[in-house]
């Protein structure tokens, strides 16, 4: 999704010139994805823009983006929605005088419209974006009230669709302009300077002083003064009491000399996996919830990708262990299930980034019929925790590349953890057995440091093998499943490698009829006696039209001599499954796509964030 960065500086008060700290800023949304970038700055009565279809680093080696002067910039990544990924294309976008410049994250719905009314009053697009009807509409309004601010406010409010906006102009230098629905923004503080953006990440080599900008929030920041209005009330705001610290070091934030944020995060994820668990326990969050999951007639789970495959396995541990079906839905298909539900309803939402619009909107169609709803999210007041009845964090620091590899583990933590408090508040797990589980959970950090460091070398290997083929399997039975499903959607996004994950006994079905010698399949075999025994029949029949079988298995598995390529994990309680069994995929994953010559980071036609529908 696009990525925005802006700064407002006097002289001298910045750690770096004001241009460069913007190009920074850039480089850290990337993990965003994007298709193009520019640069714009203040320069007398002109506006610098500099921008075009590219990396940024071959856009730096073409027109110095880093070089812009100025203390007033704003900057821009894209990523496509109307219009091609061209330099045209590519925000800022400014007015017919050239005054004023706009970014923009997000869906201009009425664009259309508003660009046909501001063409018959003689202005002149330049591209075929929704985001430049914006700089258009407050030039016209500029030539009614003289005012700048005025200007934006009026123009803002003719908007239907989703917005972060912000905008530079000449009228006044020295101000960034900003309005926000339905995409994120946040306010940096500095000294002397203050920052715009769209993610903590951008901003966090200049200050960690940080105000979530709420929906409908609109104001500009200069360097020493900002002010907020409320849109639909049109009351000030006292930002003041937003402020928050963030914790997480910029360390979490860069590579720390790992080749890709991929790698450094599954890396991460025995950290991850502790900090959650401390989190978990302390947090007052998850007794309402489970008070909520108690009283619920019905109970909903969903989200969108990897986040999806969190729900289901949420769903198979609640009847398993809390003894309570819970419907598991992709986010997207929302409307399907609105209709069933009502006001004695939980709805969970999981999303890493707590902003992935296909969850948003379901959400939102919950809470209109009144169902109480639970956010799990990695994103400290973003909007899926901000407007659910009761917020769940997990604490796996920033995910900077594009696959999700430790929000997953860490999301099946904290869900395994509700589940298990709801089994025994439901008076279906003894004290006992909840305590055993628990403690099960305890080790998960120090049980995934262990999978990685075992699997490694096996997974850079047998990437070799792997990034010759154009097709793989990915099967398991039960809580097994959707780890498959997870293991699959790594290979696929990363490296572009078709893969399919099903329940085992499907095979028969239809799916064995692909099966041929040196197919890849790769089983996730959890340490569960009875589906250890009905997976030997799935990966003979396998077997037997030459498939190569490769196990993600606990070391002490009755199926060791079935498999050809053997992930060995620690014997456990099968519910950490997602947590000892994803880590290995996720290798083998990221090392067939650097095999296959592609950036894991960036996978392309993909997203970060995703806030389109
Ligand atoms: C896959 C991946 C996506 C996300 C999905 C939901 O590796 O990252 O499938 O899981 O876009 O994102 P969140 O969790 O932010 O709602």
């Amino acid at each position: 999704m696009c990525g925005i960065i802006g700064i407002a500086a006097l002289l001298g008060k910045t750690p770096q010139r004001p241009g460069l700290m913007v190009y920074k800023g850039l480089l850290r949304l990337e993990y965003r994805g994007y298709d193009s970038a520019g640069i714009a700055s203040i320069s007398g009565d002109r506006i610098h823009v500099l921008k075009g279809k590219g990396k940024i680093a071959d856009l730096e080696k073409k027109l110095c983006l880093s070089c812009i002067d100025g203390l007033t910039v704003i900057g821009h990544t894209r990523w496509a929605t109307h219009g091609a990924p061209n330099d045209i294309n590519a925000h800022p976008h400014t007015d017919c005088s050239g005054k004023i410049a706009v970014v923009h994250n997000g869906i201009i719905q009425n664009f259309r419209e508003l660009k046909q009314m501001l063409v018959s009053r003689g202005h002149i697009f330049k591209s075929e974006t929704d985001t430049e009807v914006v700089p258009h509409l407050v030039e016209e309004f500029y030539k009614k009230f003289g005012n700048l601010y005025e200007a934006f406010k009026q123009a803002i409010k003719m908007l239907h669709g989703s917005y972060a906006l912000v905008l530079i102009s000449t009228y006044e230098p020295n101000k960034l302009f900003f309005a926000k629905k339905d995409s994120p923004l946040i306010i940096g503080l500095g000294e002397g300077f203050n920052i715009l953006a769209s993610d903590i990440p951008a901003l966090l080599e200049y200050t960690r002083r940080i105000v979530t900008v709420r929906d409908d929030w609109i104001g500009y920041v200069s360097p020493t003064e900002i002010h907020v209005e409320d849109l639909s009330t049109s009351n000030i705001v006292d930002w003041s009491r937003y402020i928050r610290i963030v914790e997480w070091s910029l360390e979490d934030a860069t590579r720390s000399g790992f080749p890709h944020f991929m790698l450094k995060e599954i890396h991460e994820q025995p950290r991850a996996l502790k900090d959650t668990f401390y989190g978990i326990q302390s947090d007052a969050a998850v007794a309402k919830a489970v008070k909520l999951l108690l009283e619920a007639d019905k109970i909903y789970v969903t989200g969108a990708g990897t986040s999806y495959h969190a729900c289901f396995f949420y769903s198979l541990t609640s009847s398993i262990l809390a003894k309570r079906i819970v419907y598991h839905f992709i986010a997207s298909e929302y409307p399907v299930y609105t209709g069933t539900a009502g006001e004695n309803d939980v709805l969970i939402v999981v999303s890493q980034s707590g902003e992935t619009m296909d969850a948003l909107k379901a959400l939102r169609a919950f809470r209109e019929r009144g169902v109480k709803t639970i956010a799990v999210s990695n994103v400290v007041d973003s909007a899926i925790p901000r407007e659910s009845d009761i917020a769940i964090y997990t604490r796996a620091g920033p995910e900077i590349g594009v696959a999700a590899t430790k929000t997953f583990t860490t999301q099946t933590l904290v869900l395994s953890w509700l589940t298990i408090s709801h089994g025994e508040a439901y008076g279906v797990l003894l004290r006992s057995e909840a305590e055993e589980l628990r403690k099960w959970l305890s080790m998960s950090s120090e049980l995934v440091a262990r999978v990685i460091s075992w699997n490694e070398s096996l997974a850079r290997s047998l990437a070799e093998w792997l990034s010759r083929k154009g097709n793989a399997y990915y099967l398991s039975r039960g809580i097994g499943v959707p780890v498959a499903m997870e293991g699959a959607l790594k290979l696929k996004e990363i490296a572009y490698i078709h893969a399919e994950a099903y329940p085992a006994g499907e095979s028969k079905h239809g799916p064995i009829a692909l099966v041929e010698e040196e197919y890849p399949v790769v089983f996730t075999i959890p340490k569960h006696e009875e589906l250890e025994k009905t997976l030997l029949g799935n990966i003979q029949e396998m077997k037997a039209r030459g498939a190569v079988i490769i196990g993600v298995a606990p070391e002490d598995t009755i199926l060791k001599d079935q498999l050809d390529y053997w992930f060995k994990v620690p014997s456990t309680h099968w519910i950490l499954t997602p947590i000892t069994h994803t880590p290995p995929q996720q290798l083998l994953a990221y090392h067939t796509a650097v095999r296959r010559g592609y950036d894991p980071d960036k996978p392309r036609n993909l997203a970060k964030t995703v806030t389109v529908e």
